[in-house]
């Protein structure tokens, strides 16, 4: 037996939780982090939809860290409710705060995407950006995902790949579980495997400036570039309706 099968479940969840650096959690507070990789996610989602969200869903936000993200949600999707979840005790005060300026109720709680508390089939939409990649057990997440999403209900995953992740500066500045970054194909195909449609028209990759070894210098030079592997992902994934 292995010591973690001894452990209960959510505390086995929040010992696999690898806290992030000192410098890590600065930087999710930043301007660069809300406008140029939260904000732009959120609006090119928006735009991938086309409208497929409607009435005024129920929204997870899964690792949803101060709550930066509720009034981009509640502007762009009018939910009835959002309930932000996030493993780290320290922020969850902080979007409790920032809950506090939506018009629409959100409640925060301190929890584990690996064990939800939420009921089967209650969540329309899972706004799931920038998480997958910190997970040691992303099996374990997609299947909480898929029991708590209605059927038809959608997941808005937004993933840093392997590329990224595995660069010099991130190693140094940010804290994540070893090995478990992907590519962009290998996270839309995990993402399937766990029974979700992934549409090929419901994917985006790119390689924002923020990303790049050089921060965008070259390409601002006008200097030739090199064809690379995407260092994002975003992509629409679908919980099959009952009937197929
Ligand atoms: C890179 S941050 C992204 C925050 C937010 N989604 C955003 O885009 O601004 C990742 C967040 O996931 C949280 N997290 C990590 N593991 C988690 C888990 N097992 N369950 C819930 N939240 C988790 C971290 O505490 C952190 O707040």
């Amino acid at each position: 037996m292995n010591s973690m099968d001894l452990i209960p479940k959510k505390q086995a969840s929040e010992q696999e939780w690898v806290p992030e650096s000192r410098f890590g959690r600065w930087f999710l507070t930043t301007n660069i982090w809300f406008e140029y990789v939260l904000s732009e996610a959120v609006v090119d989602f928006k735009q991938l939809l086309n409208n497929r969200v409607s009435g005024t869903p129920q929204i997870l936000d899964a690792g949803c860290h101060q709550g930066l993200a509720f009034d981009l949600l509640e502007k762009y999707f009018e939910p009835k409710t959002i309930i932000g979840v996030d493993v780290d005790k320290g922020v969850v005060s902080l979007a409790r705060e920032a809950a506090k300026r939506c018009q629409c109720e959100v409640k925060c709680e301190n929890g584990t995407v690996y064990d939800l508390d939420l009921p089967d089939s209650s969540i329309d939409v899972i706004f799931s950006h920038q998480l997958i990649h910190h997970l040691s057990d992303q099996d374990r997440a997609l299947e909480e995902y898929y029991r708590v999403l209605t059927p038809g209900g959608i997941i808005l995953i937004g993933e840093s790949c392997r590329s990224f992740i595995h660069s010099l500066p991130v190693r140094l500045l940010f804290r994540h579980p070893l090995y478990v970054q992907k590519s962009a194909d290998e996270y839309v195909e995990l993402v399937k495997s766990h029974g979700f449609t992934v549409d090929d028209e419901d994917i985006k990759t790119s390689r924002p400036w923020w990303s790049r070894h050089d921060y965008g210098l070259t390409e601002l030079l006008g200097l030739p570039q090199k064809k690379r592997e995407p260092t994002e992902v975003l992509m629409i994934a679908r919980k099959p309706e009952l009937n197929g």
